[in-house]
């Protein structure tokens, strides 16, 4: 159903995100892209729908080369869910579903009718939630509406960039329940991207584990698990990666990617503006070679703007964690202190990733999750 042949993107500024990519996803299968942040997992899905277009290479969906079908007529062929849904705050929840079935002209009482099977689909009672607005809805909800969205005109593909990355780890689990009930209906081609193994490992049928722009393993979650092939891989399965943390473990499990990364060179008011589109309240600004530069805040990217300097003088560079020698301790005393999220890393400066509250919360959960699978095994 969709078909990455050596799909290759390379930003204006040189940086190699997705090289060579082959992979094919099978009508009604679920892929799982996952791996470290920056990996090209984010790219990969852009160019499915061309939000970013390819350097070289040909991506196929549904037998068309994408290239050959109009950018805008393709994003509504797509389903598109990301992170941060971006509901439109002024319109109701049967308005902000029905968005592309409109825009692809149906008729009214079609679209009234959809709406209400895709609320039911869901478990939320029509009479209830049809007029509610986005902002007397709850996160998890919030999230349930635009997967709703993203399958409003009945798409063959769905694409799926940390969809329930920011939710609770409750809310978090009972939207992957729901989405897999809901394929067992649907029968979607779902590309979904995570850097979450226990949410890869219970969503996938092929999860596709990436590394610096290509494939290192690809294989059902049991072939991933019983044979891993590389050590990189080995280590981000790390079987026993929750069965054996303690608080003196090193911060890999905790790591996730950041919403926004930037590059220095941004104006600062360029980058609030994307902040306050996305919904975070802070930003990792890393430069081309992976180096990090500092993470943005808000008052001080205010401050900066003000001068009209770029992001690099809105950051702070004081709160970061070394990955090389940080504990789960270190990271769970920080974020104590302070409920921002906690860079990580190297001691050559690279950027690895961010540690959160939400993350710590997710672990706990998973182990006592998987704590219980034991004791039920
Ligand atoms: N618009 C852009 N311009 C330049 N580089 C980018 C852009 N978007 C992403 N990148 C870079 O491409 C690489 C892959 O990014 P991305 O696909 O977002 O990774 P992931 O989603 O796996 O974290 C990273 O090195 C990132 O910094
Ligand atoms: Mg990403």
């Amino acid at each position: 159903m969709v078909l990455f042949e050596k799909a290759r993107k390379v930003y204006d500024d040189g940086t190699l995100a997705v090289d060579d990519l082959d992979l094919e996803i099978a009508k009604g299968e679920i892929a799982v892209l996952i791996g470290p942040s920056g990996c090209g997992k984010t790219t990969s899905l852009k160019m499915v729908n061309r939000l970013e277009e390819l350097t070289s290479g040909r991506i196929i969906v549904g037998g068309e080369d994408i290239t050959s079908v109009d950018p805008v007529q393709l994003r509504r062929k797509i389903g598109y869910v990301v992170q941060e849904i971006a509901l439109m705050p002024h319109m109701s929840v049967a308005e902000n579903i029905a968005i592309v079935p409109k825009l692809l002209g149906w008729e009214k009482k079609r679209i009234q009718k959809r709406v209400d099977e895709l609320l039911e689909l869901a478990r939320l009672e029509p009479t209830m939630y049809r007029f509610r607005l986005p902002d007397q809805l709850s996160g998890g909800q919030k999230q349930r509406i635009g997967v709703l969205r993203a399958l409003a005109a009945d798409p063959e593909v769905i694409l799926m960039d940390e969809p329930f990355g920011a939710l609770d780890p409750i809310s978090r689990e009972g939207l992957q329940n729901e989405l897999l009930e809901l394929q067992n209906t649907v029968k979607k081609t779902i590309i979904f991207v995570t850097h979450d193994m226990e949410e890869a490992l219970r969503m996938a049928n092929k999860v596709v584990i990436m590394r610096q722009g290509r494939i290192e393993q690809m294989g059902s979650p049991d072939e991933i698990q019983e044979r891993p092939a590389t050590d990189f891989v080995r280590n981000f399965i790390g079987e026993d990666r929750l069965a054996n943390i303690s608080p003196d473990s090193p911060l890999d499990t905790l790591v996730q990617d950041p919403i926004l990364r930037v590059k220095p060179g941004l104006n600062a008011s360029e980058v609030l503006d994307l902040m306050e589109d996305e919904g975070c309240e802070t930003a990792q600004v890393i430069d081309r070679n992976g180096k990090w530069g500092g993470m943005a805040l808000l008052w001080l990217l205010k401050k900066a703007s003000k001068k009209g300097l770029s992001a690099a003088d809105g950051v702070t560079r004081e709160r970061k964690l070394l990955i090389e020698e940080a504990t789960l301790r270190d990271a769970a005393e920080m974020l104590a202190d302070k409920d921002l999220p906690i860079p990580v890393v190297s001691g050559t400066g690279e950027f690895v990733g961010i540690v959160t509250q939400a993350g710590i919360a997710r672990l706990t959960i998973g182990r006592l999750t998987r704590k219980r699978r034991e004791v039920l095994d």
